[in-house]
């Protein structure tokens, strides 16, 4: 099958979404026209089967970690938007000696195109979902209703809409009894986890405020061919079309802003005042995200956190998190703590975030023990969208506001598969709904 999928084709965009964010479904009427592999009896073997929708870098990594959990785990299906990506995939999973004998993904489970997901769902006893976030909710909700324990790839949605149908799904995969781990890995780090865990016990006192910042460079760019559909050009290059991930506070900044809701006892800012926009990345290549955002997070409480993201080539970089307490600093990313109790991170242990919450995921399920991460996964989403719509608006938009929020960034023309590029959002004129 060609690489270059018309937009009626495969590609077919789901029809679905805006119906599951209304709270209907209509996944059933969808996945009775797809033709799915069947005959999955599971629990059956002692083999755990997984399935992973979306092969990029960070699904194949997911994978990865996933069959190194143990040797029961094998995996079993596949799906991509595009063949090349799903087969280069399998090629470099298959081409890790250490995974031998736990890749068997038929030919038959091998799912191309938008629709893919639910050939995975169906076939699977455990889905990695690691599209570009848009595709989360919908994708969230066929996994909640089919029953199977999920890995979710951070952010899990890129709109109000779409949070509030994450953490219904949520609650359905948790009346099920099956396990939900989020892909927020540094909650799975052992270093940062003993760090919040000393926080949370007092090393520093009260905490007061806190600072976080995810300053970077540019991320990739995979161009324009000719051939491409309009809606092949902007899923490929999802990270700059926020409808596809959110804008750069959403899809990449919210590791930061977890790790501070997480020092916070997981309670969310009750308001957001940022400041955005596009300095280096103003073509129209570059879609409608910005480049930069400040923010303010104020608690209830009073408590502040300052965060700062940027994604700006030749500048300089600074990933890291320091809360202030009454008594002491809390350095989050060096797993270090000044003050009245000092202390440092000097463990010598491997400490894989990346395969810890696999190992985690797989032994939740061996030992019947669910692990539930719905509630964060979903918050700290809304926390980093909270920001966006204070960024673009221009104004203070609290906690309610942004959950209550009808802004679906679906963009006109996605049914038809050609969607429209939203203006780039300006503060003041763009208006927060
Ligand atoms: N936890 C982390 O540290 C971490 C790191 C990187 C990325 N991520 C997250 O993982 C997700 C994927 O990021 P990535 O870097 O792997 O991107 P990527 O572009 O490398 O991979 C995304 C893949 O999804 C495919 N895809 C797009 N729409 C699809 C659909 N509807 N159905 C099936 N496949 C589809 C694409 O073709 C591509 O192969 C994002 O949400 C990102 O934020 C998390």
């Amino acid at each position: 099958m060609s690489n270059s999928l018309e937009a009626h084709g495969a590609l077919a965009p789901n029809p679905t979404r805006r119906t599951i964010l209304r709270g209907g479904s209509t996944l059933l009427a969808a996945s009775s026209v797809l033709p799915l592999a069947r005959g999955f009896h599971p629990g059956g073997s002692g083999v755990i089967k997984v399935g992973l929708v979306g092969c990029g870098g960070r699904g194949t990594g997911a994978a990865y970690n996933a069959l190194m959990a143990g040797e029961d785990v094998k995996l079993w299906a596949v799906s991509d938007a595009f063949r090349e990506r799903m087969e280069d995939s399998l090629l470099t999973l298959l081409g890790k000696p250490e995974l031998a004998g736990r890749i068997d993904v038929a030919p038959q489970r091998r799912f191309e195109g938008l629709h893919g997901y639910l050939g995975v769902i169906d076939t699977c006893d455990v889905v990695l979902l690691a599209t570009p976030p848009f595709f989360r909710p919908a994708h969230i909700r066929a996994v909640a209703e089919a029953g199977k324990h999920l890995f979710a790839e951070k952010p899990v949605a890129v709109d109000a809409p779409g949070v509030r149908s994450v953490l219904e799904s949520a609650q359905m995969i948790k009346s099920k009894g099956k396990t939900l781990v989020a892909g927020l890995c540094y909650r799975y780090e052992n270093a940062k986890r003993e760090t919040i865990r000393r926080i949370h016990d007092g090393a520093i006192g009260r905490v007061l405020s806190a600072q976080t910042t995810y300053n970077t460079s540019g991320l990739w760019h995979q161009g324009r061919k000719a051939h491409w559909s309009e809606l092949e050009y902007q899923v490929r290059n999802w990270l700059y079309f926020n409808w596809l991930s959110g804008d750069h506070i959403t899809e990449q900044h919210i590791h930061s802003l977890d790790k501070i809701a997480w020092v916070m006892k997981d309670r969310y800012p009750a308001k957001a005042t940022s400041t955005g926009g596009r300095s280096q990345r103003t073509e129209a290549k570059y879609g409608n995200i910005y480049d930069h955002f400040s923010t303010v997070y104020e608690w209830e409480d009073g408590t502040k956190c300052f965060s700062s993201c940027r994604q700006w080539n030749g500048a300089a970089s600074d990933v890291s998190d320091h809360v202030l307490g009454e008594r002491g600093v809390a350095h989050l990313m060096s797993a270090s703590i000044e003050g009245a109790s000092p202390w440092r991170n000097d463990s010598e242990e491997p400490d894989d975030m990346y395969q810890n919450e696999m190992d985690a995921l797989f032994a939740s399920i061996r030992d019947g023990k669910p692990i539930y991460d719905g509630d964060i996964m979903a918050k700290s989403t809304l926390m980093a969208i909270m920001a966006r719509m204070s960024a673009y608006s221009g104004q203070t938009i609290t906690w309610d506001q942004a959950l209550a929020s009808v802004e679906d960034l679906t963009p006109q023309g996605y049914a038809e598969g050609f969607p429209e590029v939203a203006p780039v959002p300006i503060p003041g004129v763009t208006t927060f709904s």
